[in-house]
């Protein structure tokens, strides 16, 4: 649409509008009229080309340096080690004092919600439950005073992420959102939120969206952290790697040559494994779902330590499991994982930090990625996940911006 206007006015439910050559005008559904502003929307033509590349999916993870740091643009105060975000000071004095919260989405925006648990276990001493949106009115959650409940959503239009924060109201949760279009029905729905700001996403496999939710995240983490158990010098250091992540990711953008080449290895295989442990358990989830949504091979993603519990039955010559290895204090644990594929002649990928020869010598073929703070390694390590889905899917003449079968947005609950 920002091709025709960047003028925007939002409808409410059972609201109508009536448009001529010279103007509108809106009315309830019993022909009440209401005033209601216009808003800008800020995106730019140039956000919807394609902009040389040949789909927008690759456009979308070329851009994750951009998005990253927009997420971060003007919110970061580095002298006091915290966080300013703007959006979600109408509650600030709640959100303080807040020691539960329940982060709800769908898709990819749950995966990022799933990093997040562990994001904010790590950094602050709130209670954090990750919840599917469409399961969450099965559930009898725990909603002591002051819980907040956070959607994730790209769209803000998913229609069982709103269904979850209206059944959060109605049990008293305050909500906030972490939406990337403004003006969306979830960002109207809750109280107060931070926008992602990464531009209109238009390959249906969300990509940048993931990355800038988790760096928003981690920004949330952080400011709550600072008021609880975090020191000035912890804040300057999440900070300080915050700010290296554009660049970081750059680089594992440049090896994309590599990545396309590894991809042309396997993508013949039908079936695929995702491990990783901790911070990079959910990005073993997003890896898997990516290769799914655009590639149509089978994949699963695991926590590690599940793979004896069924998964390992599996393994054999032409299946590869991608491992998502950090030298972190998970990286014991994942080698003997490693060590158990190989024994039984399954192929692996690696994505590990830069020259580390143990797993070179161990696995089939390496993804480097730089070193960062343990609970920043999901940013880094889904790019090399994006990018092996996009080039299988590519080789595979797969339409990569339309998936068959799915929608950008998921309006039906
Ligand atoms: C659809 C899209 C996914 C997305 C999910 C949640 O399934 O294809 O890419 O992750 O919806 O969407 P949301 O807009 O709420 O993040």
């Amino acid at each position: 649409m920002v091709r025709y206007t960047n003028k925007v006015v939002h409808l409410q439910d059972n609201e109508l509008a009536i448009l001529t050559r010279d103007g509108f005008s809106i009315s309830t559904a019993q022909a009440k009229p209401i005033q209601r502003s216009m808003e800008i929307v800020e995106w730019r033509v140039e956000d919807a080309d394609l902009d040389g590349f040949p789909h927008y999916m690759l456009k979308e993870i070329f851009e994750q340096p951009e998005t990253i740091r927009n997420a971060i643009r003007g919110r970061l105060l580095m002298g006091e080690g915290v966080p300013k975000l703007g959006g979600i000071m109408p509650v600030w004095d709640r959100l303080k004092e807040c020691h539960h919260m329940v982060l709800v989405a769908c898709g990819t925006s749950y995966y990022a919600a799933y990093v997040g648990r562990y994001v904010f276990e790590k950094l602050t001493e709130i209670d954090v439950e990750v919840e599917l949106a469409s399961e969450f009115r099965y559930r009898k959650l725990n909603f002591p005073p002051n819980t907040f409940v956070i959607a994730l959503s790209q769209s803000g239009e998913t229609a069982d992420t709103l269904a979850a924060i209206r059944e959060a109201k109605r049990k008293g949760a305050s909500l906030l959102g972490i939406v990337n279009v403004v003006g969306s029905s979830i960002s109207r729905e809750t109280e107060a939120g931070v926008y992602n700001h990464a531009g209109p996403e238009i390959g249906v496999a969300s990509t940048k969206t993931f990355t800038s939710q988790l760096t928003i995240l981690t920004l949330l983490a952080l400011l709550l952290g600072r008021h609880q158990k975090l020191s000035l010098t912890e804040g300057m250091e999440v900070i300080k790697a915050l700010q290296a992540l554009p660049e970081q990711v750059q680089s594992i953008l440049a090896q994309a040559h590599h990545i396309e080449a590894v991809a042309e290895k396997y993508y013949k295989c039908n079936n695929w494994l995702f491990l990783g442990r901790k911070y990079n358990f959910p990005i073993a989830l997003e890896g898997a779902l990516k290769l799914k949504e655009i590639s149509y091979i089978h994949a699963e993603g695991y926590a590690a330590g599940e793979m004896k519990h069924g998964p390992i039955a599996l393994i054999n010559p032409g299946m590869p499991t991608v491992a998502i290895v950090p030298r972190d204090e998970m990286y014991e644990k994942m080698i003997s994982n490693i060590q158990e594929i190989k024994s039984r002649r399954g192929p692996v990928i690696a994505i590990a930090n830069e020259g580390d020869d143990k797993v070179r010598e161990l696995v089939d073929d390496v993804i480097e990625i730089p070193s960062t703070l343990d609970f920043l390694i999901p940013i880094l390590a889904v790019v090399p996940c994006q990018l092996l889905a996009y080039y299988c899917a590519t080789l595979l003449n797969r339409d990569i911006d339309k998936p068959r079968n799915l929608a950008k947005s998921v309006t039906v609950e």
